[in-house]
C-alpha cells in the first residue's frame, strides 16, 4: 500500500464521527422525488450536495431541469492527465416514508442504533438508498483531498434527484450535457454486497417498464340488487384477466414475452453455482419458504436472469367500513415488468395492452397509462477497471469480491451506455436486509466506514491503470 493511501485511510478513521454527522445532515432533508409536496426539500438536498462537493475541492453547481435539479461537479486529478477520468453517479432522492406508523423512530431523524445482528446501524429513510451509499464515495474523496490536496484520478460527479421516479429528465439532461458528462467510465454506488463480510461488483441490472390499466364497465356505479347478474363488474373483469397473466408454473402468458430472453450461459451458471446461494435463508428472512417464480429456474435465476410481470396495486369499488351493495363503474391496476437484457420495454408494454384488450368482454373498455421504461444492462467484467476495483475490494475486505447479478433497476446506467457510450462499474455496500423502500431503513455503520475505505482504495488503484 502506498504511504499516501495509508494516510488517507488514517484520515477516514480520525474523521469518523464528523463523517457520520454529515450523513445525518443529508438524511434529515426529506427529498422524496415522487411527491411534489417535497420539491423544496429536493432543491435543498441538491444544494447540500453541491456545497459539500465545493468544500472538498470540486467545482460544483445545481442544474435546474424540467424535473428535479441535478448536481454536477468536477475535480481534476493532482497528477495531471494520468489515469482514467471517471464519472461518479448517485441519487439524493428517496422513496416516500409511508407507512409512517411502522417506523420505530421518525424516518428523517437519523440515529445510531444497536442492532442484534450487525452492531451499530444508521437508521432513516435514505440511510442506505442512496444517501449512505453515495456518501461513502464523497467521504473517500474528502479524505484524499484533505490528505493530499487533490484526488488520484480526475473525477466528475452527477447526483440526480429523480432515480426513484424513473429519471424522466435524465435522458434530455445527458443529451444536452453530453461532452461535460462523458468520461472514460462511470462509478455507481447504489447496489449491494454479497453478504456482510463479502464485497461485490454488480455485473447486470434488470430493466423496468410499467403500465396502469383502467377497466370501465357500466357508465356509473350501480345498485348491485337492481343490476347484479345483468351488469359486468369491472373488478371481476380485471381480476379474471390478471389471473391469467401467469400459468401454474409461474411463467408469464403475454405472447412474445420471452422472445428476446437469453438462456443463462453455462459459464455464467457455473459461476453462480459457486456462490452457493442460500435460498432458504433468503426467503426465510421475509417469512417465505418456497420460490414462487418460474418452476424451471432457481430463486437466484428468478431474480437475476428472468423477467417478471408484477401487479403492484389494484383498486376498485367500496373498501370502507361496513358493506355497500355496489357494482363499480371502474377498476384499475398498476403493473411493472422487470426486464432482462435485449427485452424491449415498448414491446413488453404493447404485449400487455394486447393481452388485456384481446380478453375484454363486450361492453367493457380499457384505458392505459404508461410510465417510464428502461432496458436491462449487462457489463463486460474483463476490463482493467473491474480488475482495479476487485483488487481494492479484496485489500479492504480480505476476501475477493463476488461478481453478482441484481434484480433491481437503476435507469440511468443503461443511458450511460446507450447515450454516452460509457461502461459502468457498480460497487455498493448495501445488504439485503437494509429495508430500502420499507419502514426502518438502515445502513450498517461498518458499511459506511468500510465503504468509504473501499472507494479510497479503488481511486488509488484506478490511478495506476
Ligand atoms: N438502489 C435501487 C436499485 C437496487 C435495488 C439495487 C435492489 C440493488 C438492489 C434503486 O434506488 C431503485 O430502487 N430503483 C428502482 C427504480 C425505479 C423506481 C425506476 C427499482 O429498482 O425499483
Ligand atoms: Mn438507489
Ligand atoms: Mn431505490
Amino acid at each position: 500500500m502506498s504511504e499516501q493511501l495509508n494516510s488517507v485511510l488514517d484520515a477516514l478513521s480520525r474523521d469518523e464521527k464528523a463523517s457520520t454527522e454529515r450523513l445525518f445532515q443529508i438524511i434529515r432533508i426529506p427529498s422524496i422525488s415522487t411527491d411534489p409536496a417535497y420539491d423544496e426539500a429536493c432543491q435543498q438536498a441538491a444544494e447540500w450536495c453541491a456545497n459539500t462537493l465545493k468544500e472538498i475541492g470540486f467545482e460544483a453547481s445545481v442544474r435546474q431541469t424540467t424535473g428535479k435539479p441535478m448536481v454536477v461537479g468536477h475535480s481534476q486529478s493532482g497528477n495531471g492527465k494520468s489515469g482514467p477520468h471517471v464519472l461518479f453517479y448517485g441519487h439524493y432522492d428517496v422513496q416516500p416514508a409511508d407507512p409512517l406508523d411502522q417506523w420505530d423512530t421518525p424516518p428523517f431523524e437519523p440515529q445510531l442504533k444497536d442492532d442484534p445482528k450487525y452492531g451499530t446501524v444508521i437508521s432513516g429513510r435514505g440511510a442506505s438508498d442512496d444517501k449512505g451509499q453515495f456518501m461513502t464515495f464523497i467521504e473517500a474523496c474528502r479524505a484524499w483531498h484533505e490528505t493530499t490536496g487533490s484526488l488520484p484520478v480526475s473525477v466528475s460527479v452527477l447526483i440526480e434527484g429523480e432515480e426513484e421516479s424513473g429519471s424522466p429528465s435524465l435522458a434530455p439532461f445527458l443529451e444536452a450535457n453530453r461532452d461535460e458528462l462523458t468520461t472514460d467510465f462511470a462509478l455507481v454506488c447504489d447496489t449491494g454486497q454479497w453478504d456482510a463480510d463479502t464485497p461485490a461488483i454488480t455485473t447486470m441490472l434488470r430493466g423496468l417498464c410499467s403500465s396502469e390499466v383502467v377497466i370501465t364497465g357500466p357508465s356509473r356505479d350501480l345498485h348491485s340488487g337492481m343490476y347484479g347478474g345483468a351488469a359486468h363488474n369491472p373488478i371481476r373483469v380485471l381480476t379474471n384477466i390478471l389471473g391469467d397473466l401467469h400459468d401454474e408454473d409461474g411463467a408469464v402468458q403475454i405472447p412474445g414475452f420471452y422472445d428476446d430472453v437469453h438462456v443463462v450461459s453455462t459459464e455464467q451458471r457455473a459461476q453462480w453455482d459457486t456462490l452457493s446461494f442460500d435460498e432458504k435463508q433468503f426467503l426465510g428472512q421475509v417469512g417465505l419458504q418456497t420460490a414462487a417464480g418460474e418452476k424451471a429456474h432457481s430463486a437466484l435465476e428468478q431474480i437475476w436472469s428472468r423477467p417478471t410481470a408484477e401487479i403492484n396495486g389494484i383498486v376498485g369499488g367500496y373498501t370502507g367500513p361496513g358493506t355497500k351493495t355496489v357494482i363499480p363503474s371502474k377498476a384499475s391496476a398498476k403493473l411493472t415488468f422487470r426486464l432482462v437484457p435485449d427485452q424491449d420495454p415498448d414491446k413488453i408494454v404493447a404485449g400487455f395492452k394486447e393481452f388485456i384488450l384481446s380478453r375484454l368482454p363486450d361492453d367493457c373498455s380499457a384505458e392505459f397509462l404508461r410510465g417510464q421504461g428502461s432496458p436491462a444492462v449487462g457489463f463486460d467484467i474483463s476490463g482493467p477497471a473491474f480488475q482495479a476495483a476487485a483488487g481494492a475490494l479484496e485489500d479492504e475486505w480480505g476476501k475477493q469480491p463476488v461478481f453478482m447479478g441484481c434484480g433491481g433497476s437503476i435507469p440511468i446506467v443503461e443511458s450511460f451506455k446507450s447515450e454516452l457510450g460509457m461502461e459502468s462499474l457498480l460497487v455498493g455496500f448495501a445488504l439485503d436486509d437494509n429495508q430500502i423502500h420499507s419502514p426502518n431503513e438502515k445502513y450498517n455503520l461498518t458499511s459506511y466506514r468500510k465503504g468509504a475505505r473501499s472507494w479510497a482504495r479503488i481511486l488509488e488503484n484506478l490511478s495506476k491503470m
